[in-house]
């Protein structure tokens, strides 16, 4: 087969490379027929699962990578690191075991376990930190960050899908002549969900420049969502490449519509689609009218099979009747919502401390800092002289802290969430006199307090 030409009729390939989407060799688009309200207008869904890690992100990984090496970026190191919520890592990661590099993604333990499980499958180093769902761009705190930290060290690079031009070009380069040739230049109207909005960014400006008159639709949930990959209004703002004067209409879905439109689209449709098709589809719906002339592609990002913990969540009562959940999981629920409570019950004067605060006693009282965080993160930064006991081994108590159980204690982690936690956890061993950092050792930086650096 070598030295052979691929061939895209025939689908034949002679690495997996080869498979990336291009206008020769498009995902498919195909018409929904039943779960759209219309008798004239025709809807396709482009299904990106049918790249070949699995969503429109390989796309942009591609592009992302074969720019950075084209600029010499990537002439000095061999390793990645970025804060992704899942699809992008998962682009990388096999490109970069394709093509020799390794990859670092930082990423919010809120993600799906499915998403999380899979990444470290593939070969990821996956750096798990609390955060919200979706990093928020320029924020203290979070996976991107934690990913700008790591990038300064010399033998990392971090290509930063929020911010990069080769981004949104990916999908100018490809996506936008797909849908063009697809549509046999008939497309009046785009729509996608936004993430890191590289899709429409890129897709949109291409198709404007073949007719102005496409109608471009962004699509974004409501706040406090909870569909990886996209961003609400408010989370939009810090996005770089989020570019409202060239979309004709932004439109926001609940969450509810969102997944109960993808589960009418897998079961109506035979369309195996993921919870973000479903807010694409809906937001489309919403704002598009029944025209003759009408022609809408509505980008379909990834398929259903990373989100079963999403959709046992979102829909409980079509498991009642299976083994482990979530009868099991209604009662984990509960008691998640009791612990919850007893956290939120916790954060006030007795029970926290504020940063200056702590600065001003360290040196008066010499209390014991007690970094709950895990020895990977605990290692990249911590408060100078705060000893690493990850929550987990504080609970089992198979260590030595002092026999003064009223001795001062303050407990530590990235912005004061886990740090309660453990101060629970020491009070109810008999410690007295702990308190739980309020702001974390983000804070602590961000006030310029002394530090320990890798
Ligand atoms: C599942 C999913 N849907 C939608 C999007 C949004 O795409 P974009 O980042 O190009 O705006 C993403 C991006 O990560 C995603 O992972």
């Amino acid at each position: 087969m070598k030295g052979k030409q691929t061939d895209h009729i025939k689908r034949v390939y002679h690495s997996i490379e080869e498979m990336l989407s291009s206008e020769d060799n498009p995902t498919p688009i195909v018409q929904l027929n039943r779960v759209v309200p219309y008798k004239q207008t025709k809807l396709y869904a482009k299904l990106e699962w049918y790249n070949p890690f699995g969503s429109l992100k390989d796309r942009i990984g591609a592009n992302l990578l074969t720019d950075a090496e084209e600029k010499g970026l990537m002439d000095k190191v061999n390793q990645l690191v970025e804060p992704t919520s899942g699809n992008t890592g998962f682009a990388l990661a096999m490109l970069a075991n394709a093509k020799g590099y390794s990859l670092k993604a930082t990423l919010s333990s809120m993600i799906p376990i499915e998403k999380r499980t899979l990444l470290r499958f593939f070969g990821c180093d996956v750096l798990e930190i609390e955060d919200t769902l979706c990093p928020a761009p320029g924020a203290p705190e979070g996976a991107i960050a934690l990913a700008i930290e790591t990038a300064q060290k010399p033998d990392f690079h971090m290509l930063n899908q929020y911010s990069n031009q080769a981004n949104p070009n990916a999908h100018y380069k490809t996506t936008g002549p797909e849908v063009w040739k697809q549509t046999e230049q008939k497309i009046t109207h785009f729509v996608a969900a936004l993430g890191t909005c590289g899709t429409l960014t890129g897709t949109g400006t291409f198709l404007k420049e073949k007719n102005s008159s496409i109608k471009l639709i962004g699509v974004h949930p409501e706040e406090g969502h909870d569909i990886p990959g996209v961003r609400s209004i408010i989370q939009l703002q810090q996005t770089k490449l989020f570019r409202p004067e060239l979309y004709d209409q932004l439109i926001e879905v609940s969450n509810r519509e969102a997944f109960d439109l993808c589960l009418r689209i897998n079961r109506e449709e035979s369309i195996i689609a993921g919870p973000s098709s479903g807010l694409a589809l809906a937001g489309a719906i919403k704002v598009i009218q029944d025209r003759e002339d009408a022609v809408v592609v509505v980008i379909f990002p990834d398929n259903a099979f990373k989100y079963a913990s999403s959709f046992q969540r979102h829909f409980p009562e079509m498991f009642e009747n299976m083994v482990g959940s979530p009868t099991q999981s209604d009662i984990k629920n509960e008691k998640e919502e009791l612990f919850d409570k007893m956290i939120e019950l916790c954060r006030n004067d007795l029970n926290t401390i504020d940063l200056n605060e702590a600065y001003n006693i360290k040196s008066k009282t010499n209390p014991i800092f007690i970094d709950v965080r895990s020895s990977d993160q605990y290692s990249a930064t911590h408060i100078v002289d705060a000893i690493n006991i990850p929550i987990n081994n504080l609970l089992l108590g198979n260590y030595k802290l002092t026999k003064d159980k009223d001795y001062p204690i303050i407990t530590v982690c990235n912005v004061g969430n886990q740090s309660i936690e453990g101060l629970l956890i020491l009070k109810s061993l008999g410690y007295s006199n702990v308190k739980s950092l309020n702001g974390g050792t983000t804070g602590w930086i961000l006030k310029g307090f002394p530090i320990v650096k890798k």
